[in-house]
């Protein structure tokens, strides 16, 4: 490592929060599906800032759009209208069949204006304080103490206690554990379509469809987290559509603004109706010009680039190519996971693997000590899967 790099790594770990252990690379450009350090070291990204920049570093359509606004205004206020934040809620209605969209900061704080939303909505029905919401254990929905309340991971919950009140657990795809839960105080059942930090697990067909009945009989909303497995990431814009079990209430962010911060939540008329009005929820920064501009733009590519056919054309071969691995490797246990949200499953920590890979020129990330997480940018070809698979494979080796 150069001295430089050590500098700043140096400088890096006295003067920010020690909130993440950091790979020790100092990262200064990207180009399409690479990233470069600032001694011009080039590495493959299969992270792609962990699942965000679906489109590649440095699209000229996405950086021209977002200086020409730049160039307008950046930021006005949530108490004005702005025309950029009009035509990504107009986008954002249109691919993901929602009514209503808030646009927010960030996924937790997208995950935060759901619970609102829900709450209120059931608040409006009886009156009461007391509702309860449903979560899945393994689920991650972010660090804020809403988010974190709904989390199923108690070690990141344990030292911030207490959480918000009346959040319960069941099991992803296990509907009677669900049942275990409910009771006439459930005002929402969270989930994740395809859980990412919790080990890369896909609700089932089955399982969402049980969800989905029990909330239409029970008037109860059923919110679908698809801030990592949204925007094209499974082969469908959102992961839900692969079976069209529709949520009432839905998180995007991610990938939405790739890589500028912005979330959404969005909801149908019928909770947009009867939940949150003027004075319940807001935002200073959340949907301005800026962050609206990227979202439109990113909105557009998808589009105008046809990245959802092409996950659904590389993403199959990345499968392929992984289980490849798996069967040649006894230390891997399963491949698991959806599109280009794909997951290795190790009978041992990876950190040594990733290590390895990222002194190779390879960018990973694990979900859990054991597993190895790819989520590549959405523009990867198959070129691209072999360069990382051929890297890997002398990583596991
Ligand atoms: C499913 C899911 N929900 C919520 C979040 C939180 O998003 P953010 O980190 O933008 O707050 C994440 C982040 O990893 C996530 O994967």
């Amino acid at each position: 490592m150069s001295d430089t790099m050590k500098e700043y790594i140096a400088e890096a770990e006295k003067d920010l929060l020690h909130t993440y252990n950091r790979y020790q690379i100092v990262l200064d450009k990207g180009d399409g599906v690479y990233l470069y350090d600032i001694g011009g070291k080039k590495y493959l990204d299969f992270v792609a800032g962990i699942a965000v920049f679906a489109l590649g570093y440095q699209n000229k359509a996405y950086n021209d759009a977002l200086k020409a606004q730049i160039d307008k205004v950046i930021h006005t206020s949530n108490y004005y209208y702005n025309v950029p934040a009009i035509e990504a809620a107009r986008k954002i209605k249109k691919v993901s069949g929602m009514d209503r969209v808030f646009f927010t900061n960030s996924g937790a704080e997208a995950v935060e204006g759901a619970i609102k939303a829900a709450r209120k909505y059931a608040y409006l029905k009886d009156g009461c304080t007391d509702h309860e919401i449903i979560a899945m254990n393994h689920s991650f929905h972010g660090r804020t103490m809403g988010a974190l309340s709904v989390t199923g991971n108690p070690k990141y919950r344990e030292a911030f206690q207490p959480m918000i009140g009346h959040i319960k657990f069941a099991d992803l795809n296990n509907f009677q554990s669900v049942l275990d839960q409910v009771t006439d105080k459930t005002c929402a059942i969270i989930m994740e379509t395809v859980q990412g930090e919790g080990g890369l697990y896909p609700a089932t067909e089955e399982f969402l469809n049980q969800v989905r009945d029990l909330c239409d009989e029970r008037d109860i909303l059923l919110i679908l987290d698809e801030i990592q497995c949204g925007m094209g990431r499974t082969g469908y814009m959102y992961a839900w559509q692969r079976f069209g079990v529709k949520p009432d209430i839905m998180t995007s962010a991610k990938a939405l603004g790739c890589g500028v911060p912005v979330g959404a939540f969005m909801m149908t008329e019928k909770v947009a109706q009867h939940s949150l009005t003027a004075g319940d929820h807001g935002t200073t920064y959340g949907g301005n010009p800026l962050a609206c501009a990227a979202v439109e733009k990113v909105l557009d590519l998808f589009e105008e680039d046809h990245i959802i056919e092409h996950v659904r054309e590389v993403a199959p071969y990345l499968e392929q190519r992984l289980n490849e691995l798996a069967e040649k490797y006894d230390c891997i246990q399963e491949r698991r996971g959806v599109g280009l949200m794909q997951g290795l499953v190790f009978d041992h920590p990876v950190g040594d693997i990733i290590n390895r890979a990222l002194e190779k020129g390879l960018i990973l990330i694990n979900a859990g000590a054991d597993i190895i997480r790819f989520v590549p940018p959405l523009v990867i070809t198959r070129e691209n899967v072999d360069e990382m698979i051929a890297i890997l494979d002398t990583c596991i080796e």
